[in-house]
């Protein structure tokens, strides 16, 4: 969990390279990283994202090693992705062509997006790196919208409802939450959080909605 906002002490550094070098030189071994460190959790947390996404008009961002995209093709939805690391590209490339698929995929930045406006029913971020933090991300998530749809945010950060841990830690979340409020405020989508709150390890889903009354095929 990585926050721009807050000035960037070694260990965050750290953590920022390590992630940089997943994405990129180590895109092959992301799969098995992310299961690792979740403890086999990380799938499950990435599909909740799903409940929340109405209409088949989806952009998925940052989608990393193509997990999230095979399952919205396989439910039929007009899925598109957007990825900025070509590594990442080329393992969802391959793991698309062995199950015989076709996903339209574009290379490019979160925060300019290559789509005409009121275009989509969805965008879904999942696990999202620092781009989700980044104001013009939810400008360009807020044009490429239609209205009534959505941007969806699963696993920006981890709650750990460990008595231990609590205070450091879930300051840092309570800050992220924060800014999420004020970026999708600043960009006009109406921001609602979701998550099972019995469970003492959550991935919470964020859901920011643009208003207007829903119209197209995804209605
Ligand atoms: C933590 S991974 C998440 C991958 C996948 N969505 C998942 O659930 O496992 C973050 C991904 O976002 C990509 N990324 C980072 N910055 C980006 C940006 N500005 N625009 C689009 N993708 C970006 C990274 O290359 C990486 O694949």
């Amino acid at each position: 969990m990585y926050d721009p906002e807050h000035r960037l002490a070694w260990p965050a550094r750290g953590y920022r390279w390590a992630t940089e070098r997943l994405y990129h030189e180590f895109a092959w071994a992301y799969d098995a990283v992310s299961w690792l460190v979740s403890l086999g959790r990380w799938s499950g947390w990435r599909r909740q994202a799903l409940a929340y996404v109405g209409g088949p008009r989806v952009l998925e961002l940052g989608f990393g090693t193509g997990e999230l995209l095979i399952e919205m093709a396989g439910r039929g939805w007009q899925a598109v992705g957007l990825e900025r690391s070509p590594a990442m590209q080329r393992v969802t490339a391959r793991k698309l062509r062995r199950q015989g698929l076709r996903v339209p995929r574009l290379c490019g930045a979160a925060q300019a997006l290559p789509l005409a406006a009121a275009s989509l029913d969805a965008i879904v971020a999942t696990f999202p790196a620092d781009y989700i933090l980044a104001p013009g991300t939810w400008h360009e998530a807020a044009r490429a919208l239609r209205p009534g749809g959505r941007l969806v945010i699963a696993g920006l950060f981890v709650e750990l409802d460990l008595p231990a841990l609590r205070p450091g830690y879930s300051s840092a979340t309570q800050r992220i939450a924060a800014r999420l409020q004020a970026l999708a405020a600043a960009a006009g989508l109406a921001l609602t959080r979701h998550a099972d709150e019995t469970a003492r390890v959550r991935a919470p889903v964020y859901v920011a909605e643009k208003s207007g009354a829903a119209g197209g095929p995804g209605a």
